[in-house]
């Protein structure tokens, strides 16, 4: 099994052809800003449904110019077929993050959710497997424990989802695993849980809790809890799941057609978290002295989550490097620029 460092030497030498759907977007970004730094040829596919021109301007910005000129960007859509077909056009590896993400929208709006979600994720495949690429990697969520209550979180034990958004997920596991079976085609699905960092959107309705925490802190709003505090998750810093990405589409054959955690393995609850972006903004000179306001749970939420990452350790090598702390540090400056 090959190591992070290995793989990331292994590719500067051997470069690549990659397709990121939901390039535009807090992950895909991320991932198009350290593939091109690698010098690999991306394909980036978004609509722009929650995604930013910004965003992909921020990665510009942050690579050579011909670095930049190895970036071909679709605007299309996941679930037009030819938009798909299109973007796997020559590519070795798919990293698939296109979705709507946010379990209240999906409570809001199945319908929208679903479409980009299932019948988004069955054009890739479809796509995928008719282009003939190398690897499918692609988002899959930890919403899909459900109702399970074990902690930590281990691959095979899932319970009943608590919202469609959870559904949608749990079903792309399910396409991707008969499309193994039918076809013999490589797909890898990445249980994410509670991704942070930058560019990470801050806005909206559907905002996730570090940034909005975060942006409101910044403003000296006030922060509201869901819940009595205690709802703890296991925040996985970018850099994580970036490492979780490259690792699951280079990995040798014996380790696809699985599902991994990708986290770090802590547990930190929302009071545990409200204090530690307090104190990380006290260091970069924000002082923050309100309380947090509680309000009611959210529907849909699950109550407790934490990773075991042990799967994820053993069979791609995977070893996160940034725990709760050290990220919120690392993206601190962002938040603030
Ligand atoms: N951030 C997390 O903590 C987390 C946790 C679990 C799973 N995920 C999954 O990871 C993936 C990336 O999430 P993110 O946090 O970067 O969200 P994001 O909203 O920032 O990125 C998603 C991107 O997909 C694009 N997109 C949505 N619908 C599309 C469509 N129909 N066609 C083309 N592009 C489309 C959006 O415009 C956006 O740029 C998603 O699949 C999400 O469900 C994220």
């Amino acid at each position: 099994m090959i190591v992070y460092p290995e793989l990331l030497e292994h590719l500067k030498r051997n470069p690549r052809a990659w397709l990121i759907t939901g390039v535009a977007g807090f992950i895909g970004s991320n991932l198009l800003e350290h593939l091109l730094k690698l010098n690999q040829t991306v394909v980036g596919l978004d609509n722009f449904a929650t995604g930013y021109q910004r965003n992909l301007d921020e990665v510009k910005s942050l690579v050579t110019t011909e670095q930049w000129r190895r970036f071909k960007f679709i605007e299309g859509d996941i679930r037009n077929l030819e938009h798909c077909q299109q973007a796997c056009e020559g590519v070795d590896y798919v990293l698939h993050q296109a979705a709507l993400g946010s379990v209240p929208r999906s409570l809001n709006d199945p319908i929208t959710t679903n479409a980009a979600n299932i019948s988004g994720f069955l054009n890739m495949l479809v796509a995928a497997k008719d282009a003939g690429v190398g690897s499918f990697t692609y988002a899959a969520s930890s919403s899909t424990y459900g109702d399970h209550p074990a902690l930590p979180k281990v691959e095979e034990n899932i319970g009943k989802p608590l919202s469609p958004y959870a559904v949608t997920k749990y079903v792309n596991e399910l396409y991707a695993e008969v499309f193994a079976r039918s076809y013999g085609f490589k797909a890898i699905g990445l249980r994410y849980f509670n991704v942070f960092g930058k560019r990470q959107d801050p806005g909206g309705a559907y905002a996730a809790v570090i940034p909005k925490w975060t942006a409101a802190m910044v403003r000296g709003e006030e922060v509201f809890i869901n819940g009595d505090g205690k709802t703890s998750r296991d925040f996985c810093f970018i850099e994580n799941a970036v490492q979780a990405n490259l690792l699951a589409a280079t990995a040798e054959d014996g380790a696809k057609n699985e599902v991994y955690n990708v986290a770090v393995g802590d547990r930190t609850t929302l009071n545990d978290l409200f204090a530690a972006l307090k104190s990380a903004l006290a260091e970069n000179g924000v002082e923050y002295d309100k309380e947090p306001v509680y309000r009611d749970f959210r529907p849909g939420d699950v109550r407790h989550s934490q990773a075991d990452i042990g799967k994820a350790a053993r069979n791609l090598g995977y070893t996160p490097e940034f725990r709760i702390v050290d990220g919120i540090a690392k993206a601190m400056p962002w938040y603030l620029g």
